[in-house]
C-alpha cells in the first residue's frame, strides 16, 4: 500500500504531509486560475462598459478615465496575489520558517559539539598536567631560552646572535642533564648536544635523530626524563609555550636590544613568577649587547 509503512504499518507521516502540502497548492492555483478569469472578463467588461456606452466618461483621475484605472489596479491585485501563491507561499510558507528554524538550531548544534570537544580537550589537558605535577613534584623542570626585549628569540630557524658567555652559561647550567626541545630547534643544530641526554619531540611517527629519544609529545619527554632531578627544556618557541605553565623555574638570557624574528617566548606572567637572581653583563669585544641572566622561579 502507498501510505503504509511496510515494516511497522504505520501512516507514514512524511508522506501524509507531502500530500497535505500538496493539496494545499493546488488549492491555492485553483483560486489563483478564478481570480485570473474573472479579471480577465471582469476588466474586458469594465473597458467595454467605458468604450461602447461612454459610461460616466467624465470622470477621469490623473488625466485617465476611470475604467482604464479600475483595470490597471484589479491587475496589481492579480499580481500580488500571483506572487504571493507562487514566491511567499512556495518559498516563505510555514514549512519555509520550519525548514530555515531546523537548519539553524541544526548550526548551533554542530558550533556547541565542537565547544564541548574544546572544552573536554582543555580538561583533559589540565588533568594530565595535575597527574604529572602529582608525579613529578620533586623535579625542577627548567626553561632555559634567550629572548631580546621584544620576546623573539629565533628566525627562519636560526638564534639571531652569538654571545660566547651566554653559551657559556647554558653549558653549564644543562650539563649531564636531559635537554628536551622541539624537532625544528633539534634541526636547527649541527648534532645533538654532547654530554647531554637529548629529547626530541615531534608529531611525526618514524622520525628519526641520531644520539637522540624521539618522543611525541612534552608529556612523554617529561616522562623520560623522569630520573633527572632537573630536566631542561631548551626551545623553541612552540615547545616554550606548551610547557611553561608545566614548568618550576625560568633561566632567561634577556638580550637588551629589539629583534625582528619568527619565534618567541612567551610572555612572562609575573603573577606566577617570582624573579630570584639577576646578573648584568656589558657589551664587548665577543658582545654585541648588554643582556641579563635572570632566575625566576614559579610561586608556590
Ligand atoms: N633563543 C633561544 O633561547 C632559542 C632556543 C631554542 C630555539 N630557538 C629558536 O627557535 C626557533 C624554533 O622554534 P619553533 O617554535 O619554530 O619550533 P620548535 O618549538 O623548536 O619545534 C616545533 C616542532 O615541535 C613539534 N611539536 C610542537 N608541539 C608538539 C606537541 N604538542 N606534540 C608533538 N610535537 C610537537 C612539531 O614537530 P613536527 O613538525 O616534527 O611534528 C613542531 O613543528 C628557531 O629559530 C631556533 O633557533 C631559540
Amino acid at each position: 500500500m502507498l501510505f503504509k509503512n511496510e515494516n511497522n504499518d504505520k501512516i507514514n507521516e512524511e508522506q501524509i504531509k507531502l500530500v497535505e502540502n500538496a493539496q494545499r497548492r493546488a488549492k491555492q492555483k485553483k483560486i489563483l486560475f478564478y481570480h485570473f478569469s474573472l479579471m480577465f472578463f471582469g476588466n474586458i467588461s469594465l473597458l467595454t462598459i467605458n468604450l461602447l456606452f461612454n459610461f460616466k466618461e467624465q470622470i477621469v483621475f490623473f488625466n485617465y478615465p476611470w475604467s482604464y484605472l479600475a483595470v490597471s489596479f484589479w491587475f496589481l491585485l492579480f499580481s500580488i496575489h500571483t506572487y504571493n501563491v507562487y514566491i511567499t507561499n512556495r518559498f516563505m510558507g510555514k514549512n519555509w520558517e520550519k525548514e530555515q528554524i531546523k537548519k539553524l538550531v541544526a548550526k548551533q548544534e554542530l558550533k556547541i559539539a565542537k565547544i564541548k570537544i574544546e572544552v573536554e580537550k582543555e580538561a583533559r589537558l589540565m588533568a594530565e598536567s595535575e597527574i604529572f605535577n602529582q608525579n613529578n613534584s620533586s623535579n625542577c623542570i627548567t626553561l632555559i631560552a634567550a629572548a631580546s626585549e621584544n620576546n623573539v628569540i629565533g628566525n627562519d630557524n636560526k638564534l639571531i646572535w652569538h654571545l660566547s658567555d651566554d653559551l657559556k652559561h647554558f653549558k653549564e647550567l644543562t650539563k649531564g642533564h636531559c635537554v628536551i626541545m622541539g624537532r625544528k630547534t633539534f634541526e636547527s643544530m649541527p648534532k645533538a648536544l654532547p654530554n647531554r641526554t637529548n629529547i626530541i619531540i615531534t608529531r611525526k611517527h618514524g622520525y628519526v635523530a641520531n644520539d637522540a629519544i624521539v618522543v611525541h609529545s612534552i608529556f612523554e619527554a617529561l616522562e623520560k626524563a623522569k630520573e633527572d632531578k632537573q630536566p631542561f627544556i631548551i626551545g623553541g618557541g612552540e615547545i616554550y609555550s606548551q610547557s611553561i605553565l608545566l614548568s618550576d623555574r625560568i633561566e632567561l638570557t634577556r638580550v637588551h636590544t629589539e629583534f625582528e624574528g619568527d619565534a618567541f617566548f612567551p610572555e612572562i606572567d609575573y603573577k606566577i613568577w617570582n624573579e630570584v637572581s639577576r646578573e648584568e653583563r656589558f657589551k664587548d669585544e665577543k658582545h654585541n649587547f648588554d643582556f641579563t641572566f635572570i632566575r625566576y622561579n614559579k610561586k608556590q
